[in-house]
């Protein structure tokens, strides 16, 4: 057997880094060696507070109790069930208990790994419904502009972030994407939902008339779209979607992987925006972000449409090795059970009028040209260094990790996502750490 793995040095050479700027990283590595609750530690041994949830995932804190206790029962308990044609207990429990704090129209659930097979999984959902119920003529997804959707090929299809987008082809065909809805002419500043732009789901019905409504399967939007920079929904918009899509018996699939689980103060923002979807997409907060685990939530119609032919067949060609794995059951039940004791979606409600003041106290100060927020997310978009975006908010971030607060930026937007335990002093102390290093950047 070759030694080689014993001779290859132990540096930071091997790992091509996701989403990373991989060379700048390893120059000057942001290493985090442990987490607890609301802060991680630095390897330099430095207390970081998460402004970000991790990545928009670690809802209730870091190493929660009931999470790692769960987890460890699992793994020495039953580690792995075949997901095909086998079943274990946790599954079928935690898919119950995620039905009971759905949009009340959701009566199933099927379980990924991500966020990114969430969306392939909902897509090929609708896509397959259609065609079950003997309308497969209806092939078209409908996406938006600077939607994010994850990394495979239908979601970078039906998204709308050019760089995610331009290195790889030709995409799925048939798809089409409605307008982004951000107006920072008219809406800059706004607190919650804007007033400006709901009109533009009527974008919508100009495509179904463009394609015909009989060649659309779907419609796929984020309730908040987060990656791209938090744009909120303006008022009426959402409905609108869901009227148009009504109308002409096209499918709406909400992707709440960063809005699920609490984020806006209930346990969905279909919840929050009063809107039901036919399918929604989760994933992140589903396990606290501890282990990797998506959840697909389906209508009684679609999953009973599938439920025909002879019962020996399998009625849906699809689905994963680590569909429902006993440890992301475990991890995902203990997560539930959190938010529940601890009420940490109410929590999230009632802290967001504070947060959104806190957020909105940054107006002024240098370089920001809006402040969005809904829930607890926060967005504070910056003018941009001319000529060399993404420069600004990226110096904004370093700087904020070097004084020990983790905040995220896109684009020349910085994203603030926080565990859904953060305390008023804690938002303080984000918002001044953002405030300090906007007055330090060039
Ligand atoms: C709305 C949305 N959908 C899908 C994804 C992809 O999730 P994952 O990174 O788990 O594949 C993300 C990730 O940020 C997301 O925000």
């Amino acid at each position: 057997m070759s030694n080689r793995l014993n001779t290859t040095p132990n540096d930071l050479r091997a790992f091509w880094m996701p989403f990373t700027a991989n060379r700048q990283f390893k120059q000057n590595p942001r290493m985090m060696v442990a987490a607890k609750d609301m802060h991680f530690s630095a390897a330099d041994g430095r207390q970081v507070l998460d402004g970000t949830a991790g990545l928009w995932c670690v809802n209730a804190g870091h190493c929660r109790p009931l999470i790692t206790e769960a987890i460890r029962q699992q793994v020495g308990e039953l580690d792995y069930a075949p997901a095909f044609q086998m079943g274990h207990p946790k599954a079928f429990e935690l898919a119950n208990r995620l039905i009971d704090i759905a949009p009340d129209n959701m009566a199933n659930v099927l379980f990924t790994n991500s966020g990114s097979e969430s969306v392939e999984t909902a897509l090929k959902v609708a896509l397959a419904y259609h065609r079950v119920k003997g309308d497969g003529s209806r092939t078209r997804l409908i996406g938006r502009e600077r939607g994010y959707h994850g990394v495979n090929f239908g979601g970078i299809s039906v998204g709308g972030i050019v760089a995610n987008r331009k290195m790889f082809g030709t995409l799925l065909t048939g798809v089409d994407h409605m307008p982004h809805t951000h107006l920072p002419e008219q809406n800059a500043f706004t607190r919650g939902e804007p007033e400006h732009g709901g009109d533009l789901a009527d974008e919508l019905q100009r495509i179904v008339t463009l394609h015909d409504p009989s060649t659309i399967a779907a419609v796929i939007v984020e309730p908040v779209a987060g990656s791209t920079g938090v744009l909120v929904p303006p008022k009426g918009y959402l409905k609108r979607l869901r009227e148009i899509c009504t109308q002409h018996g096209i499918l709406l699939i909400f992707d709440e992987v960063i809005t699920g689980y609490g984020r806006l103060g209930s346990a969905f923002a279909s919840q929050h925006f009063d809107v039901k979807p036919d399918i929604i997409v989760t994933a992140k907060g589903l396990t606290n972000g501890v282990i990797p685990m998506g959840a697909v939530f389906v209508t009684q119609e679609i999953h009973d449409a599938f439920m025909q032919g002879p019962e020996h067949m399998i009625e849906f060609f699809h689905g994963y090795t680590y569909s429902g794995n006993p440890i992301a059951c475990a991890a995902a039940l203990g997560t539930l059970e959190t938010y529940k004791q601890e009420g940490l979606f109410e929590r999230a409600a009632e802290l967001a009028p504070y947060w959104e003041d806190a957020l909105h106290s940054l107006k002024g100060e240098p370089h920001v040209i809006d402040i969005r927020n809904i829930g607890l997310v926060g967005a504070i978009e910056l003018q941009g260094v001319a000529g060399e975006p993404t420069k600004r908010a990226f110096a904004c971030f370093v700087r904020a990790w070097e004084k020990g607060c983790l905040i995220r930026t896109t684009g020349d937007i910085i994203a603030l996502s926080p565990p859904l335990i953060i305390s008023k002093s804690q938002i303080d102390e984000l918002i001044d750490c953002v405030r300090t290093v906007l007055n330090e950047v060039a």
